[in-house]
């Protein structure tokens, strides 16, 4: 992977962003590859103060994942997330942005739709990435098969506990969620991943040093030939 160390979140949002906007220029329905969390939104910021002049109205996007059974209305489902911090700022067309569907009439067929929907649009052309505390990308939590599509996983009590401030309290964090596996990952044609801070720097120090191994989802980053990582000096911290 390139390794690309920065001063600050915004700098890194900037980077990304300047990439994103040369993608969409070159590629009218370039495919997006959307991360929620706290991670991305520096790009996402940094996307709204570039993209005056671009017309946007093609681009497509898959949101990495989404929790199971909360309301696509609630403040926090990642629909929500993905409309609030990306399709409305930015203009994009929401019926181009798509996240998996999470609701428990359609979780049966949830993944293998998605999956289908990807291909469809000819795979993710840029994928966003962050990375969990321990070390999972999307939400494949440690142990997932890196041969892994886009299913229902139960999230581990970190991440619940992690995300926890996206809520009221913990108890209110879905216990299980729909992401976009290891292998639906790679696939993507070039992999961005960042993070920021000192709790970061041992899932990057893994992902990006460490053995290729599915106790650390990340490292799967290893495996796929045009990976970009942007960090601050904190999260790189422990990079050899
Ligand atoms: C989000 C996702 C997760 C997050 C990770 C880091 O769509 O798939 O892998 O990227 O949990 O979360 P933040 O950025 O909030 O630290």
């Amino acid at each position: 992977a390139e390794v690309v160390i920065v001063p600050d979140a915004a700098r890194a949002g900037a980077i990304v962003a300047d990439e994103i906007v040369a993608l969409i220029r070159r590629r009218p329905d370039a495919v997006l590859g959307l991360a929620t969390g706290s991670t991305p939104l520096p790009v996402y910021e940094a996307l709204h103060g570039r993209i005056d002049g671009v017309d946007v109205s093609q681009v497509r996007g898959f949101a990495l994942d989404e929790y199971v059974g909360l309301d696509p209305a609630h403040p926090e489902s990642y629909r929500s997330v993905i409309t609030r911090e990306v399709v409305e700022p930015l203009g994009l067309d929401p019926d181009r942005i798509r996240t998996p569907d999470g609701s428990l009439a359609g979780i049966e067929h949830a993944g293998e739709d998605y999956e289908a929907a990807i291909e469809a649009a000819g795979g993710v052309d840029l994928q966003i990435l962050g990375v969990g505390t321990d070390g999972h990308i999307g939400f494949n939590e440690p142990g997932s098969s890196f041969a892994s599509r886009t299913r229902v996983k139960t999230l581990t009590r970190r991440t619940r506990e992690d995300n926890a401030r996206f809520f009221d309290t913990v108890d209110e964090v879905p216990r299980h969620c729909i992401t976009q596996g290891i292998g639906t990952i790679l696939r993507a044609r070039h992999l961005v991943l960042l993070a920021f801070g000192e709790g970061k720097a041992a899932a990057v120090a893994g992902a990006v040093e460490g053995p290729v191994t599915a106790s650390l989802p990340g490292s799967a980053i290893q495996l796929h030939p045009h990976v970009t990582v942007v960090v601050d000096e904190a999260a790189a911290s422990r990079l050899e």
